[in-house]
C-alpha cells in the first residue's frame, strides 16, 4: 500500500455520502471512490447473507482500485458485513467500520444512558449494546429501529409537517426514553439531526458518525505512514450499480455539492 492509494467508501445508496463529506473535509489531499450499491438499496430490510454476499464484491471492486483503504459508510453492512469485509480484503487494504469509532467515542463521555436508532438489519444486530457495554460497564443502551426515516429523507421530508410527526412518534417511544446521549446509527440520518435535536429542545447530545469517523481514519492512516502529504493522483470517483434521474439530487443532498455519478453495473 501507499499512500497515492485512494479511500474507498462504500455504502448501500447515497446515504454514505454523509461519512464521504466529512472525509473529503478533514483529509482534502486524499482521492475518494466512491460505490453507492443503489441496485440493491435499501440494505437495512435485507438478511445479514445478502448485505454480507452485496458486502464482499463490493470489496472485490475497491480493491481492484488499489484501494488503501475500506471504509464501510453504511451501518447495515458495517454491522452485518465487517468480518465479511475484512476477509476479503485479506490484507490488501485497510478496513474501517462506522461503529467502531463512535463506539470509542461514546466511552470516552460519561453518558449513562444512551440511545441508539437504525435499520432494522442494523438494531438486530445489537452491535452498538454490545459493543460500548463491553468497553464501558454500567451503562444502559437502547436501541430502536426508525425504518421510515430513510425514505422519508430520500423523499425529501426534511423539517416539516411530515417529518415532525414521523419523528415524534419514533423518539417519544418507551424504548429510548431517558437518554442523554442518541446515536444516529445510520448514515442517512445525519440529515435530520438538527429536527432531532429540537425534538429533544437540544437536552440530549445527537452523535452522528460523519466527523468521528473522519477523525479515526486519519489516525488509521497516520499509524500505517499512508496519509497523503501531497496533492491527490486524481479525481474523486463517484460510481452507483443504478441510476434514476433523481439520484443526483439526493446526493446533493448528502454530499452538499454536486457530483457526477457514474453507474458501474457490476452485477450482470
Ligand atoms: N445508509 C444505510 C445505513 O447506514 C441505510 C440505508 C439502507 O437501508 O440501505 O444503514
Amino acid at each position: 500500500m501507499d499512500k497515492q492509494q485512494a479511500i474507498g467508501i462504500f455504502d448501500s445508496g447515497l446515504g454514505g455520502l454523509t461519512v464521504a463529506k466529512a472525509i473529503r473535509q478533514f483529509l482534502p489531499n486524499e482521492r475518494l471512490i466512491y460505490f453507492g450499491d443503489t441496485a440493491h438499496l435499501p440494505y437495512g430490510d435485507k438478511s445479514p447473507h445478502t448485505i454480507q454476499q452485496y458486502s464482499a464484491h463490493i470489496t472485490d471492486f475497491l480493491i481492484e482500485q488499489h484501494c488503501k483503504v475500506i471504509v464501510i459508510a453504511c451501518n447495515s453492512a458495517s454491522s452485518n458485513a465487517y468480518h465479511t469485509v475484512v476477509d476479503r480484503a485479506d490484507g490488501r487494504s485497510l478496513v474501517l467500520n462506522v461503529i467502531d469509532p463512535v463506539v470509542d467515542y461514546v466511552a470516552s463521555t460519561d453518558y449513562k444512558e444512551i440511545g441508539v436508532i437504525g435499520t432494522k438489519s442494523t438494531i438486530d444486530t445489537k452491535m452498538y449494546e454490545e459493543k460500548i457495554q463491553a468497553l464501558k460497564s454500567g451503562v444502559l443502551v437502547s436501541s430502536m429501529a426508525t425504518p421510515l426515516f430513510v425514505p422519508m429523507i430520500e423523499e425529501g421530508f426534511i423539517f416539516d409537517d411530515i417529518s415532525n410527526a414521523i419523528i415524534r412518534n419514533y423518539l417519544s417511544r418507551r424504548e429510548i426514553s431517558d437518554i442523554q446521549s442518541l446515536i444516529l446509527g445510520c448514515t442517512h440520518y445525519p440529515i435530520i439531526k438538527n429536527q432531532i435535536s429540537k425534538f429533544y429542545n437540544f437536552e440530549v447530545d445527537i452523535i452522528d458518525s460523519g466527523k468521528i469517523v473522519a477523525g479515526s481514519l486519519r489516525k488509521l492512516l497516520a499509524n500505517y505512514n499512508l496519509l497523503n502529504d501531497t496533492v491527490p493522483s486524481g479525481s474523486d470517483m463517484f460510481y452507483v450499480s443504478d441510476m434514476t434521474r433523481y439520484f443526483e439530487t439526493i446526493a446533493r443532498m448528502f454530499f452538499e455539492e454536486a457530483i457526477q455519478l457514474q453507474v458501474l453495473d457490476f452485477w450482470k
